[in-house]
Protein backbone atom coordinates (compact mmCIF):
# COMPACT_ATOMS: atom_id res chain seq x y z
CA UNK A 1 0.00 0.00 0.00
CA UNK A 2 3.10 2.38 0.63
CA UNK A 3 4.35 1.23 -2.65
CA UNK A 4 1.43 2.31 -4.14
CA UNK A 5 1.34 5.24 -2.29
CA UNK A 6 4.84 6.47 -3.41
CA UNK A 7 4.36 5.48 -6.74
CA UNK A 8 1.06 8.18 -6.86
CA UNK A 9 2.65 10.62 -5.35
CA UNK A 10 6.09 10.44 -7.91
CA UNK A 11 3.54 10.05 -10.92
CA UNK A 12 1.58 13.45 -9.59
CA UNK A 13 4.51 15.35 -9.62
CA UNK A 14 6.48 14.37 -12.78
CA UNK A 15 2.87 15.17 -14.35
CA UNK A 16 3.09 18.63 -12.72
CA UNK A 17 6.99 19.40 -13.28
CA UNK A 18 5.99 18.48 -16.94
CA UNK A 19 3.56 20.47 -17.38
CA UNK A 20 5.42 23.86 -15.97
CA UNK A 21 8.29 22.76 -18.23
CA UNK A 22 5.79 22.80 -21.21
CA UNK A 23 3.89 26.24 -19.91
CA UNK A 24 7.16 27.75 -19.01
CA UNK A 25 8.86 26.67 -22.48
CA UNK A 26 5.48 27.64 -24.24
CA UNK A 27 6.09 31.55 -22.77
CA UNK A 28 9.49 32.04 -23.69
CA UNK A 29 8.69 30.87 -27.15
CA UNK A 30 5.48 32.97 -27.53
CA UNK A 31 6.44 36.24 -25.42
CA UNK A 32 7.86 39.44 -26.57
CA UNK A 33 11.06 40.67 -25.31
CA UNK A 34 12.73 43.81 -24.28
CA UNK A 35 15.72 43.40 -25.94
CA UNK A 36 17.75 41.58 -28.99
CA UNK A 37 21.54 39.90 -28.69
CA UNK A 38 22.14 41.63 -31.76
CA UNK A 39 20.92 45.30 -30.32
CA UNK A 40 22.91 44.55 -27.49
CA UNK A 41 25.79 43.73 -29.66
CA UNK A 42 25.89 46.50 -31.56
CA UNK A 43 26.08 49.15 -28.53
CA UNK A 44 28.63 46.83 -26.80
CA UNK A 45 31.19 46.92 -30.38
CA UNK A 46 30.85 50.34 -30.85
CA UNK A 47 32.32 50.74 -27.73
CA UNK A 48 34.74 48.63 -27.86
CA UNK A 49 39.02 48.43 -27.36
CA UNK A 50 39.25 48.39 -31.87
CA UNK A 51 41.47 45.89 -31.69
CA UNK A 52 43.71 46.47 -28.28
CA UNK A 53 43.82 50.07 -28.36
CA UNK A 54 46.40 51.35 -25.72
CA UNK A 55 44.91 54.00 -24.31
CA UNK A 56 41.39 51.92 -24.23
CA UNK A 57 39.40 52.91 -20.73
CA UNK A 58 36.93 50.23 -19.85
CA UNK A 59 34.77 51.96 -17.03
CA UNK A 60 34.73 54.68 -19.96
CA UNK A 61 32.95 52.42 -22.40
CA UNK A 62 30.99 50.90 -19.48
CA UNK A 63 29.50 54.58 -19.03
CA UNK A 64 28.66 55.20 -22.71
CA UNK A 65 27.32 51.78 -22.71
CA UNK A 66 24.92 52.43 -20.13
CA UNK A 67 24.37 55.64 -21.47
CA UNK A 68 23.26 54.11 -24.58
CA UNK A 69 20.80 51.63 -23.48
CA UNK A 70 19.18 53.80 -21.19
CA UNK A 71 18.42 55.99 -24.07
CA UNK A 72 17.08 53.50 -26.07
CA UNK A 73 15.80 50.81 -23.37
CA UNK A 74 14.20 53.79 -21.06
CA UNK A 75 12.84 52.53 -17.90
CA UNK A 76 14.48 48.80 -18.21
CA UNK A 77 17.73 50.12 -17.25
CA UNK A 78 18.60 50.63 -13.57
CA UNK A 79 19.94 53.96 -12.99
CA UNK A 80 23.80 54.83 -12.60
CA UNK A 81 23.40 55.16 -8.68
CA UNK A 82 21.66 51.74 -8.37
CA UNK A 83 24.42 50.21 -10.17
CA UNK A 84 26.77 48.29 -7.88
CA UNK A 85 29.69 45.71 -8.91
CA UNK A 86 29.81 42.50 -7.08
CA UNK A 87 31.84 39.07 -6.91
CA UNK A 88 30.24 36.45 -8.76
CA UNK A 89 31.70 33.02 -7.64
CA UNK A 90 30.60 29.91 -9.98
CA UNK A 91 31.33 27.00 -11.93
CA UNK A 92 35.01 27.31 -10.19
CA UNK A 93 35.91 30.70 -11.87
CA UNK A 94 35.40 34.08 -10.15
CA UNK A 95 34.61 37.48 -11.68
CA UNK A 96 33.06 40.70 -10.93
CA UNK A 97 29.54 41.60 -12.53
CA UNK A 98 27.37 44.78 -12.66
CA UNK A 99 23.37 44.13 -13.81
CA UNK A 100 21.89 46.44 -15.67
CA UNK A 101 18.24 45.03 -16.14
CA UNK A 102 16.89 41.58 -15.22
CA UNK A 103 13.51 40.41 -15.48
CA UNK A 104 11.85 36.91 -15.49
CA UNK A 105 13.15 36.24 -18.95
CA UNK A 106 16.32 38.51 -19.94
CA UNK A 107 18.65 39.81 -18.01
CA UNK A 108 21.68 42.69 -19.12
CA UNK A 109 25.05 42.89 -17.27
CA UNK A 110 28.46 43.82 -17.56
CA UNK A 111 30.39 41.33 -16.36
CA UNK A 112 34.65 40.43 -16.48
CA UNK A 113 37.23 39.43 -14.58
CA UNK A 114 41.18 41.34 -13.68
CA UNK A 115 42.41 38.03 -13.15
CA UNK A 116 42.67 34.88 -14.92
CA UNK A 117 39.99 32.21 -14.09
CA UNK A 118 38.33 29.15 -15.74
CA UNK A 119 36.04 26.82 -15.54
CA UNK A 120 32.42 25.20 -15.76
CA UNK A 121 30.10 27.68 -18.30
CA UNK A 122 27.02 26.37 -16.57
CA UNK A 123 24.21 24.49 -18.16
CA UNK A 124 21.63 27.30 -18.60
CA UNK A 125 18.09 27.23 -19.71
CA UNK A 126 18.60 30.34 -20.83
CA UNK A 127 20.22 31.41 -23.98
CA UNK A 128 23.07 33.74 -23.82
CA UNK A 129 25.48 35.88 -25.74
CA UNK A 130 28.54 37.49 -24.15
CA UNK A 131 29.95 40.58 -26.59
CA UNK A 132 33.47 40.85 -25.75
CA UNK A 133 35.15 44.53 -25.55
CA UNK A 134 38.10 44.07 -23.89
CA UNK A 135 40.61 41.05 -23.34
CA UNK A 136 40.04 37.44 -24.25
CA UNK A 137 37.09 35.31 -23.34
CA UNK A 138 37.76 31.82 -24.76
CA UNK A 139 34.83 28.87 -24.97
CA UNK A 140 36.32 26.49 -27.54
CA UNK A 141 35.58 28.90 -29.83
CA UNK A 142 37.00 32.76 -30.88
CA UNK A 143 35.54 35.84 -32.35
CA UNK A 144 33.75 39.04 -31.06
CA UNK A 145 30.66 37.68 -29.73
CA UNK A 146 29.93 34.57 -27.80
CA UNK A 147 27.00 32.10 -27.78
CA UNK A 148 26.12 30.14 -25.26
CA UNK A 149 23.31 28.18 -26.48
CA UNK A 150 20.54 26.87 -23.47
CA UNK A 151 21.55 23.65 -22.30
CA UNK A 152 25.00 23.29 -23.61
CA UNK A 153 28.10 23.44 -21.92
CA UNK A 154 31.69 23.59 -21.90
CA UNK A 155 34.98 24.84 -20.29
CA UNK A 156 35.56 28.52 -19.99
CA UNK A 157 38.54 30.69 -20.00
CA UNK A 158 38.67 34.52 -18.66
CA UNK A 159 42.19 36.11 -19.67
CA UNK A 160 43.19 39.09 -17.16
CA UNK A 161 41.73 42.48 -17.83
CA UNK A 162 38.74 40.58 -20.17
CA UNK A 163 35.43 42.84 -19.85
CA UNK A 164 32.29 42.38 -21.88
CA UNK A 165 28.53 42.72 -21.87
CA UNK A 166 26.50 39.95 -21.74
CA UNK A 167 22.69 39.37 -22.73
CA UNK A 168 20.60 36.06 -21.44
CA UNK A 169 16.91 35.47 -22.39
CA UNK A 170 15.58 31.93 -21.14
CA UNK A 171 14.15 31.32 -17.93
CA UNK A 172 16.33 34.03 -15.63
CA UNK A 173 15.29 32.09 -12.25
CA UNK A 174 16.65 28.70 -13.25
CA UNK A 175 20.38 30.49 -13.88
CA UNK A 176 20.25 31.90 -10.34
CA UNK A 177 21.09 28.66 -8.66
CA UNK A 178 24.18 27.97 -10.84
CA UNK A 179 25.46 31.79 -10.47
CA UNK A 180 24.78 31.08 -6.54
CA UNK A 181 25.82 27.56 -5.72
CA UNK A 182 29.69 28.64 -5.36
CA UNK A 183 28.78 31.62 -3.10
CA UNK A 184 26.31 29.17 -0.94
CA UNK A 185 28.44 26.10 -0.37
CA UNK A 186 32.26 26.87 -1.12
CA UNK A 187 33.10 30.59 -0.51
CA UNK A 188 30.36 31.16 1.98
CA UNK A 189 30.51 34.62 1.29
CA UNK A 190 27.32 35.82 2.53
CA UNK A 191 27.36 39.24 1.75
CA UNK A 192 27.67 39.15 -1.84
CA UNK A 193 24.81 36.60 -1.69
CA UNK A 194 22.73 38.91 -0.19
CA UNK A 195 24.21 41.90 -2.41
CA UNK A 196 23.36 39.62 -5.78
CA UNK A 197 19.69 38.84 -4.23
CA UNK A 198 19.42 42.71 -3.59
CA UNK A 199 20.27 43.75 -7.30
CA UNK A 200 18.01 41.42 -8.55
CA UNK A 201 15.28 42.10 -6.47
CA UNK A 202 15.97 45.97 -8.01
CA UNK A 203 16.12 45.20 -10.97
CA UNK A 204 12.97 43.27 -11.22
CA UNK A 205 11.07 46.41 -8.71
CA UNK A 206 12.23 48.13 -11.77
CA UNK A 207 10.34 46.21 -14.12
CA UNK A 208 7.38 45.51 -12.16
CA UNK A 209 6.79 49.61 -12.40
CA UNK A 210 7.92 49.64 -16.07
CA UNK A 211 4.94 47.39 -16.91
CA UNK A 212 2.25 49.18 -14.12
CA UNK A 213 3.40 52.63 -15.36
CA UNK A 214 2.77 51.25 -18.91
CA UNK A 215 -1.44 50.55 -17.95
CA UNK A 216 -2.06 53.62 -16.90
C1 LIG B 1 17.48 29.81 -27.59
O1 LIG B 1 18.18 29.38 -28.74
C2 LIG B 1 17.58 28.27 -29.39
C3 LIG B 1 18.51 27.84 -30.51
O2 LIG B 1 18.93 28.93 -31.27
C4 LIG B 1 16.19 28.67 -29.89
O3 LIG B 1 15.56 27.56 -30.49
C5 LIG B 1 15.36 29.14 -28.70
O4 LIG B 1 14.08 29.60 -29.13
C6 LIG B 1 16.07 30.25 -27.96
N1 LIG B 1 15.32 30.59 -26.75
C7 LIG B 1 14.89 31.82 -26.48
C8 LIG B 1 14.13 31.99 -25.20
O5 LIG B 1 15.10 32.77 -27.20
Amino acid sequence: MAGFRVLLWFVKWTIILAVAVFGIHFWLSTKGYVFSAQSISTIAQKHNDGGKDRSYDVRKAFHKIHQDLSKKYPGHILAAKDLQWVFMNAGGWMGAMCLLHASLTEYVLFFGTAIDTAGHSGRYWANITDAVLTGEFRQWQEGDTVHHTWGEVTAVNFKAGTWMVEYGRGFIPSTLSFALADTLFSTTDFITLISICKIYVKALVLEAGYYISQMF
